[in-house]
């Protein structure tokens, strides 16, 4: 099998009611981390890439290192996605590139512009085959400690949502129901507005649902880092439990980086903390990449839903 585009993946999670990880990458211990857990689980993976990530990694280092894991799992569907593309000029370089999916974040614009500059992209992107994802409502600085009717003003407009898909065309849509990007998103109890994506969902039922700031930030790790040296205190993310919810409520993308960072560095901290005479890079690769397995596993196995739907 290719790369495959996002499309096909969500007709099938839309249909069947699970989600789809959709993992940054920037080099090559996470991308094999991550295929190697999808493999394992027989899943669909999305790996994506931040314009940050191209820039640190080289965008052909990239390419060539998902087209090689799509060699070795030849039966796994694989999208690379472009994450939270900035301009048109980044968009276009992914899908001259030979990414499937692409996202354009224009959440930082006012809804007119937010509008006119996606369907720039989306006109581009889709003469070319490549889907395109888009963002509305703003996902940072939701927090406790803002009041409702602040918060309520980040999220999501569903009779927008339905303007927006209508006027751009766009293949999918992330909204803002509470998540937040990094280790810190919720400093109380961890909430998300369920109510907001069911009136989303009831609006357009048949866009695919994206879902930024998902990560667990998971406490294990959190520990783990922190007993071999590191210094994370407070961290708090979205409990499996939630996302476990959402992923049977139409959310079809589940975005995921801060856990793959988490783990790691959790996997690389232990290894200096315990073994300082090591200074073979691949003794601390080796136990970083395969606690990314492990970490993208339990996700696709317990959370997503995604084990077994290649
Ligand atoms: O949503 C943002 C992702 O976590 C990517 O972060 O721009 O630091 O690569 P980055
Ligand atoms: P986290 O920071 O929660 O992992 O979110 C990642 C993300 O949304 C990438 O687009
Ligand atoms: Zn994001």
């Amino acid at each position: 099998m290719a790369l495959v585009t996002t499309k096909e993946m969500f007709e099938k999670s839309m249909k069947e009611g699970f989600a789809i990880g959709a993992f940054n990458v920037n080099n090559m211990e996470l991308i094999q981390g991550i295929v190697e857990a999808a493999a394992e689980q027989n899943s669909p993976v999305i790996l994506q890439a931040s314009s940050s990530a191209i820039k640190y990694a080289k965008i052909n280092y990239l390419m060539k290192m998902i087209e090689a894991a799509v060699e070795e799992h030849p039966n796994i569907p694989i999208a690379i996605h472009l994450d939270h593309g900035p301009d048109f000029e980044t968009c276009k370089m992914c899908v001259d590139s030979g990414f499937t999916s692409i996202m354009f974040d224009g959440s930082k614009y006012d809804f007119e512009e937010n509008i006119r500059l996606t369907k720039e992209v989306v006109d581009y992107a889709h003469s070319k085959g490549v889907v395109v994802e888009a963002e509305l409502g703003k996902l940072a600085g939701i927090e406790d400690d803002v009041n409702v009717s602040e918060a309520d003003a980040m999220y999501t407009d569903p009779d927008q949502a339905e303007e927006f898909v209508r006027r751009t065309g766009v293949d999918s849509l992330a909204i803002a129901i509470g998540t937040s990007h990094g280790a810190y998103k919720f400093k109380g109890e961890a909430k998300l507005r369920f109510d907001i994506l069911k009136q989303i969902k009831d609006k357009i039922p048949n866009t695919p649902i994206v879902l930024h700031g998902a990560s667990t930030v998971i406490p294990e790790l959190v520990e783990m880092c922190n007993k071999y040296g590191g210094d994370i205190p407070g961290a708090k993310g979205v409990p499996d439990e939630i996302l476990h919810e959402a992923s049977m409520s139409g959310v079809s993308k589940i975005n995921v980086d801060t856990d793959l960072r988490l783990a790691m560095t959790a996997g690389i901290r232990k290894v200096f903390s315990e073994e300082p005479n090591v200074f073979d890079p691949r003794k601390y690769l080796i136990p970083a990449r395969e606690l990314v397995k492990e970490t993208v596993s339990h996700k696709m196995k317990d959370v997503f839903g995604s084990a077994n739907k290649a």
